[in-house]
């Protein structure tokens, strides 16, 4: 009895084994037959590193190569390396939903897996790659990942887990990454900072959480040093809603902070305090509306786009300040004033400012922008005394009536757009703005006076004792513009007139002769949209119609006449009917009354004969048509029917 169970069990033993064995075999066999070799379906090439640092073999396979049989990588084959470059290898949008495990080669340093679908992998699949420096999943389906991802990979310093599915990371998970210096895990779905999985990055410098749904700033824990390499932090695009002075570890690094675009109401007072190597601070686009304090380290601060009231205090430091789009209603108190004197930019934008008393200079300010507050008139501050390096002033979108810079202003480029209260531009407006000098040519500035839609005028000395260089009035209100305006033939960076309702008569003839052959040459764009509005007969006409004519066009008595070229001939019989009916008497009245009335009938007789007369020979024609080819079909094979058929297609 027993004997005969164990001959069974032996027998299944034996077969099991067998079966084992060919399959086994199967498996070398079919290995040998699979294993691709990546150069042969992607592109190799010896090119420098991302960093220019130096040459690797570089493969980079795409969707546009087609490479069958390749479910998880696991099959293919390292190419020859002869010169032992390092590997940097680009597996991109091939649909991958599953990565195998490497084989082996230790001159692997860089893998990107970028948009695929991966969402598992084969255990361990690095341990065969142990130099590997950088690694990407960015744009794929991980929605955990465990420990043993990083196996044998202890010198990864760039990590991109950019654009998955994580949610959530376990304290180990990372444990044998100590060399991590950049980690990007923008767009996944953490709803907290992983402080204790990133424990181990001991060397962790960048590291990007923006766009998760993370609602709580804690990056400090109690005894252990966490993140206190961490340079640059993104957590832009959570759902962040205050800022404590326990947010930060006390002995942190950080130099760039970015918290835009949160719901961030409550800032304590002293919350980025521990921060003292911080640089750069973003904190636009959230709901802050009280001041608090900031670092003196920091050099660039971004509040735009919050409901401050006030001022903050600024350190001596500070050379760029964004704090447009609040709820300002004055300039900074003069108490303040002398902490700006390394400021270098200046956004103040979108308050609801109604004067600008700089108190002092800002000798190293090059860009100011005070759009869209409420100014009236141009502050007098705004000279060349309180801003000696002024390069760039934006004051579009004021309520500004009328032009007039009372004192000596210096700058490269200056924008008035969309000023929708200016009806006028007044002579000396621009006297007292001067250019600035670019090398050895004469100084010159930029002007922008675009989109106020009700401005409809320049007066001929606005621009007296001053020089441009580019002039952008499009799509203001004018009619007319004055040859004496500007010596044009300097205005060497274009003159932008489009979107204006032109009234085209001899007033801009000048413009034919003098403006237009030099901005046809080279500035041929700025005459797509530069049409007239007046007179009625040429309403809608581009300038560049009369481009080379002779004579003065615009001036001229044929002006209304149809020309050669064509293009208005509803003119002559405006023009003419205007003369004629004013100076009317009754006799020629009737007697041209009568011959437009015959004229019409004998017009209308002789068309209607020619139509009758038409009509009778198209029919005939189509008549006999039909009798040939009826005689046709009878006599044609069906082969020659078929040419004509494939001729008449053709
Ligand atoms: C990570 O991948 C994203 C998406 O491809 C890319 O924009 C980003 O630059 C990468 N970041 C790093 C640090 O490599
Ligand atoms: C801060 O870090 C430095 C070294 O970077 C260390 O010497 C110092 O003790 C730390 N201070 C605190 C309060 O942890
Ligand atoms: C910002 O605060 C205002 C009023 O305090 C509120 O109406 C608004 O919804 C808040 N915005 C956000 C994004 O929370
Ligand atoms: C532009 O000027 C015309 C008259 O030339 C005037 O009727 C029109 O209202 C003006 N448009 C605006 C927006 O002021
Ligand atoms: C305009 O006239 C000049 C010389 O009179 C001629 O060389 C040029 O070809 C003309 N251009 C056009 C577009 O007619």
């Amino acid at each position: 009895m027993c004997g005969i169970i164990i001959d069974k069990i032996k027998n299944v033993v034996f077969f099991l084994l067998f079966v084992n064995i060919i399959s086994g075999q199967d498996v070398v066999t079919e290995q040998a037959r699979k294993n691709i070799r990546v150069c042969d379906y992607c592109t190799c090439s010896e090119i420098p590193n991302e960093d220019a640092t130096h040459l690797v073999l570089n493969i980079q396979c795409s969707e546009l190569d087609r490479i069958e049989n390749l479910p998880d990588l696991d099959k293919i084959e390292w190419p020859d390396n002869p010169n032992a470059l390092k590997i940097s290898a680009t597996f991109e949008g091939l649909g991958l939903s599953t990565l195998g495990k490497l084989p082996a080669n230790g001159q692997v340093e860089s893998l990107k897996f970028n948009n695929n679908a991966i969402k598992a992998y084969w255990p361990d699949p690095f341990t065969d790659v142990p130099n590997l420096r950088k690694l990407s999943f960015a744009q794929n389906d991980l929605t955990e990942i465990t420990p043993d991802l990083f196996t044998n990979i202890p010198n990864l310093q760039d990590l991109n887990f950019s654009y998955n599915k994580l949610t959530s990371f376990n304290p180990l998970d990372f444990k044998s990454l100590h060399n991590v210096k950049r980690f990007n895990l923008q767009s996944n779905l953490l709803k907290k900072i992983p402080v204790d999985a990133l424990q181990p990055m001991k060397a962790l410098e960048d590291l990007d959480l923006s766009k998760n749904g993370i609602y709580d700033l804690l990056l400090q824990k109690s005894d252990v040093d966490t993140l206190s390499a961490v340079k640059r932090l993104s957590l832009n695009g959570n759902r962040i809603r205050s800022v404590i002075k326990d947010s930060f570890p006390v002995n942190n690094s950080l130099e760039l902070l970015d918290l835009s675009n949160n719901i961030i109401e409550v800032v304590e007072e002293d919350a980025f305090l521990t921060c003292t190597n911080l640089k750069e601070l973003n904190l636009g686009q959230n709901n802050i509306t009280f001041v608090f304090s900031l670092p003196p380290s920091l050099q660039i601060f971004i509040v735009k786009q919050n409901t401050l009231r006030r001022w903050p205090k600024f350190p001596k430091g500070i050379t760029y300040v964004d704090i447009s789009y609040n709820k300002l209603s004055e300039l900074y108190s003069k108490l303040y004033s002398s902490d700006f004197e390394n400021l270098e930019v200046l956004n103040i934008a979108g308050n609801q400012l109604t004067e600008l008393h700089f108190a002092s200079k800002l000798s190293n300010l090059y860009s100011l922008d005070v759009s869209y507050n409420l100014l009236e008139e141009i502050p007098t501050s705004l000279n060349s005394q309180n801003f000696p390096n002024l390069e760039e002033l934006r004051l579009d979108g004021n309520p500004i009536t009328s032009i007039y810079f009372k004192e000596i202003l210096a700058v490269k480029s200056l924008y008035m757009n969309e000023l929708s209260k200016l009806l006028s531009v007044e002579d000396k407006a621009f006297s007292n703005v001067i250019g600035k000098a670019v090398e050895d040519s004469e100084p010159c500035f930029s002007l922008f006076i675009s989109n106020c839609h009700s401005l409809y005028e320049i007066h001929e000395g606005a621009f007296d004792g001053t020089s441009v260089c580019m002039l952008d009035i499009s799509s203001n209100n004018l009619t007319r513009l004055s040859r004496s305006l500007l010596d044009w033939a300097r205005v060497s960076e274009g003159v932008n007139l489009q979107w204006n309702p032109w009234d085209c008569g001899c007033h801009l003839q000048w413009f034919l002769d003098e403006l237009l052959p030099r901005m046809y040459k080279t500035q041929s764009r700025l005459l797509a949209q530069l049409r007239c509005e007046t007179p009625r007969a040429v309403q809608g006409l581009r300038l560049v119609h009369w481009y080379n004519w002779t004579g003065e066009v615009l001036c001229s008595e044929q002006f209304m006449n149809p020309g050669e070229r064509g293009g208005y001939s509803l003119s002559p019989m405006t023009e003419r009917e205007g003369n004629f009916l004013s100076n009317p008497s009754s006799l020629t009245l009737i007697l041209g009354g009568c011959i437009i009335v015959a004229l019409l009938v004998a017009i209308a007789l002789s068309i209607y004969l020619v139509r009758g007369r038409r009509r009778y020979r198209v029919r005939q024609a189509a008549l006999k048509r039909k009798r040939q080819s009826a005689i046709d079909a009878r006599n044609s094979s069906g082969q020659q029917k078929e040419q004509y058929s494939a001729l008449n297609k053709v």
